[in-house]
């Protein structure tokens, strides 16, 4: 899968800064299958099969960390063919790609809540982490059954749970109850289908994130759409509040 392994890479020219977390918002899929005259799952699953390009285009380029945004808390309300059509992508994709991901170094890791996934994907995602959990190659992050507010509950909840004292409440501690606990925080968000919004990705997490919107559908978007973006990314000046002398 990861075409770069043993094969010349293109010529890309560097980039001066490569951030070490990028998320995508992989949206459009419905549109891209609507403009086709073609069912929205077809346009789901053009969508999955974008995500292995962007995935090699990670390790070419040198970005560590990837998060991608599959499935909301939001989207359980779409009609119920869809739902499950996305429910058994999920499935397919782990069955399909999980050895090779494994082979070649990269770690998967799940953000969201497994509760309401069915019994048997429950335990491929699960499965997929643990098998992959030392790889270091690439972290992908998928982000499923994922919604910054129930993230930020959940960790709410066990914070009290764990007789936490308010004095002893600070962002690092909030932070390390976070589905991303130890991670970086993206550096970028990219979002594909032109909206310009969040839809409830990485609240806490994208305090400081760069951000990329698109008109490319999420089918349509691929390696040389993703290095424009951190082409972009490179010539942002973060200033994290502060005055850059
Ligand atoms: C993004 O594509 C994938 C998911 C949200 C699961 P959409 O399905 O939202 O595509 P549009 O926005 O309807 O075009
Ligand atoms: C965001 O896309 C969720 C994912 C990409 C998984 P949506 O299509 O669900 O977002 P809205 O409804 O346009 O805000
Ligand atoms: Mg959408």
């Amino acid at each position: 899968m990861l075409a770069s392994r043993g094969q010349p890479a293109e010529e890309w020219p560097p980039l001066s800064h490569v951030p070490r977390h990028v998320a995508i918002i992989m949206d459009g899929n419905g549109r891209w299958a609507q403009a086709r005259g073609l069912p929205r799952l077809a346009g789901h699953r053009a969508g999955t099969e974008n995500t292995r390009r962007i995935i090699e285009a990670c390790v070419e380029f040198g970005v560590p960390m990837l998060t991608l945004y599959a499935f909301s808390t939001e989207n359980w309300y779409r009609p119920r063919e869809e739902v499950d059509g996305l429910l058994d992508i999920l499935a397919e994709v782990i069955d399909r790609e999980l050895d090779e991901l494994h082979a070649n170094g990269v770690q998967l890791r799940h953000l969201g809540s497994p509760e309401g996934l069915p019994e048997s994907l429950r335990r491929k995602v699960q499965h997929a982490v643990e098998l992959t959990r030392n790889n270091t190659r690439l972290t992908l992050n998928v982000a499923f059954n994922y919604g910054g507010r129930a993230e930020i509950l959940q960790a709410v909840r066990r914070i009290l749970a764990d007789g936490v004292r308010p004095e002893e409440v600070t962002e690092e501690l909030f932070a390390s109850y976070l589905h991303t606990a130890g991670m970086p925080d993206p550096d970028l968000i990219i979002r594909t289908a032109g909206e310009m919004r969040l839809s409830n990705f990485l609240l806490w997490q994208a305090a400081y994130a760069e951000y990329f919107s698109t008109p490319i559908h999420w089918p349509d978007f691929g390696k040389a759409d993703f290095y424009r973006a951190l082409c972009a990314y490179s010539q942002r000046q973060r200033r994290f509040g502060r005055v850059l002398q």
